[in-house]
């Protein structure tokens, strides 16, 4: 859907004057007409398991092939690494219009904010770099700036944008990334604000053009969505129902990667042991990683498992080793089976556990990794104790912390959020005391082992060090030849630091 601005001039001086007449509320009802439907989350739990359609026939309309030639473009992004792929796809749909990209935003005629709606912070960056924005637009008229991402499908954020940031001249969802190029057309040839958000989740779309970050680690999509709607969450409402990749088209990718050079890759989901349960035939994460570890690519880690979908045949699998890692981050949000119930999480901390000690047997090295969030609504001091106790049980190497942040339109958002920010706070502090304490442990006990590297490229911080990172993801620094970029190779680690290890290349079994 398109939002007509009425006044549509085309010099800049005009577009500067409209520009800055745009600050008073009183101008949304003449700026936009009133045709934009929000997002609804209402129906958005309502959806049908199927009717999901696969398109293999994408395309760049003709009109817009080379339209982005001498331009470039900045997409920044926030959030998880669904939405950094989502920035890959997005760049690799630019460059086929010929744009190039920059890091420098004044230099950029298309920038997007690529945008995540997990906790409120999250959301208030973005708000910020809206109002460093229009500055830039206020420059340069004919810069695009467009809102896309997850906090694009809440309406909340929409009516937000159209009232305090009417400068902004696309906002879509992330249903609708792959019409980009229309988008484009439309903002940059009539000078309307362009709203395009499908509440509809989408369909999927094969073949759409990629820029990947880098020649040596690729994401690869699995599946799309997530159908759990755990009680704090809003990635079901951002991100639609699950839709799984027909497997021949991810083993395709992955062949390809493989081709092409790529040493690693990661298959993402929101709830990637969910995958195939919306497929027409029997065919879980299991067969799918089974069949990808045939492929003649060196790394496979997955990422996000949740518990409760996490079955016998997976951990089968990946206990044959190979190129199928055994780093698995497996979030379990809170250790108390009070609070879990109430998160719907479907599961107990008892089954927590016993997934774990399953792993633990099959897989005696893995690695397990976390997510916690701490002060949810009614969260008592016990409770909180009950996380406490099933982090040292299990003894995670790291874990991703959260204050518990309520999201409009989620169920927990009604509930009252009585636990005082003092007490959240204090009781992250103590959290993150144990979880780096257990980290700390474990990249001790690194010290003196020889450890196999991806060799990635420079260390940001001294380009005379290469950087690269573990099988267990651990980050490693050491001085070598650049021309080990690529490959791995052989680190004996002499030093442990907090987030990383330092150590020298043994050169006897590489050839520099
Ligand atoms: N799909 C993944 C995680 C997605 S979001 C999973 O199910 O595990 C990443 C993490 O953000 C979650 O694991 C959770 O710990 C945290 N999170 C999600 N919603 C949140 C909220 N409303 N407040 C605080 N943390 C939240
Ligand atoms: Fe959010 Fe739960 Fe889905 Fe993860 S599984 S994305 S936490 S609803
Ligand atoms: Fe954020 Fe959306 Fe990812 S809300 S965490 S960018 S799925």
């Amino acid at each position: 859907m398109t939002e007509q601005k009425p006044e549509q001039s085309n010099t800049n001086d005009q577009n500067l004057d409209r520009l800055k007449n745009m600050e008073s509320d009183d101008l949304i009802g003449k700026y936009f007409q009133t045709t934009y439907q929000p997002p609804n989350l209402k129906k958005a739990k309502k959806r049908l398991k199927k009717d999901v359609d696969i398109h293999y026939d994408y395309d760049i309309p003709e009109e817009m092939k080379g339209i982005g030639k001498g331009k470039k473009y900045l997409i920044r992004t926030y959030g998880c690494q669904m939405n950094e792929h989502d920035t890959e796809v997005m760049a690799g749909l630019l460059t086929d219009m010929g744009y190039e990209s920059t890091s420098v935003a004044k230099e950029a005629d298309i920038i997007l904010l690529n945008t995540c709606a997990i906790r409120e912070n999250a959301e208030n960056k973005v708000f910020g770099e809206l109002g460093h924005m229009k500055s830039l637009k206020v420059e340069n008229p004919d810069l695009i700036l467009g809102v896309c991402g997850c906090m694009s499908q809440e309406e909340s954020v929409v009516n937000r944008i159209l009232k305090k940031h009417p400068f902004v001249d696309m906002i879509f969802g992330t249903h609708n990334i792959h019409r980009l190029p229309s988008l484009v057309k439309e903002a940059m040839f009539s000078k309307a604000m362009v709203v395009e958000v499908w509440s509809k989740e989408g369909d999927i779309i094969e073949n759409l053009p990629k820029a990947r970050k880098g020649n040596i680690k690729a994401w690869v999509n699995i599946m799309y969505g997530c159908d759990k709607f755990c009680t704090y969450c809003i990635v079901p409402y951002t991100r639609g129902k699950e839709r799984s990749r027909l497997p021949e088209d991810i083993i395709e990718e992955v062949r390809h990667l493989a081709a092409n050079g790529y040493k690693e890759i990661t298959l993402l989901g929101q709830n990637v042991n969910a995958y195939g349960k919306d497929l027409e035939f029997n065919y879980g994460l299991g067969d799918l990683m089974e069949e990808l570890s045939k492929i003649d690519i060196p790394r496979i880690r997955f990422t996000t498992s949740h518990p409760r979908d996490f079955d016998d045949r997976l951990i089968e699998v990946l206990a044959q080793g190979g190129n199928l890692l055994d780093h698995i981050h497996l979030p379990v949000q809170s250790g108390s089976s009070d609070v879990l119930r109430i998160m719907a999480r479907r599961y107990t901390r008892e089954d927590y556990l016993e997934l774990v000690r399953k792993i633990r047997e099959a897989m005696p090295n893995a690695t397990l990794t976390t997510d916690i969030i701490v002060g949810f609504p009614n969260e008592t001091d016990e409770q909180f104790e009950e996380t406490m106790t099933l982090i040292e049980e299990v003894g995670f190497e790291s874990a991703f912390t959260f204050i518990y942040s309520p999201r409009d339109g989620t169920p927990a958002a009604k509930w009252e959020d009585n636990i005082p920010m003092d007490v959240k706070k204090e009781r992250l502090q103590r959290l993150n005391k144990l979880v780096n304490a257990q980290s700390k442990e474990a990249m001790d006990a690194y010290v003196g082992e020889v450890v196999d590297v991806l060799v990635e490229g420079e260390s940001k911080k001294d380009p005379d060090v290469l950087s690269g990172h573990t099988e267990r993801n651990k980050l490693v620094n050491f001085k070598a030849p650049k021309s080990l970029i690529g490959q791995i190779v052989p680190v004996k680690i002499h030093t442990a630091k907090t987030w990383s290890l330092d150590g020298d290349l043994v050169t006897d079994t590489v050839e520099v």
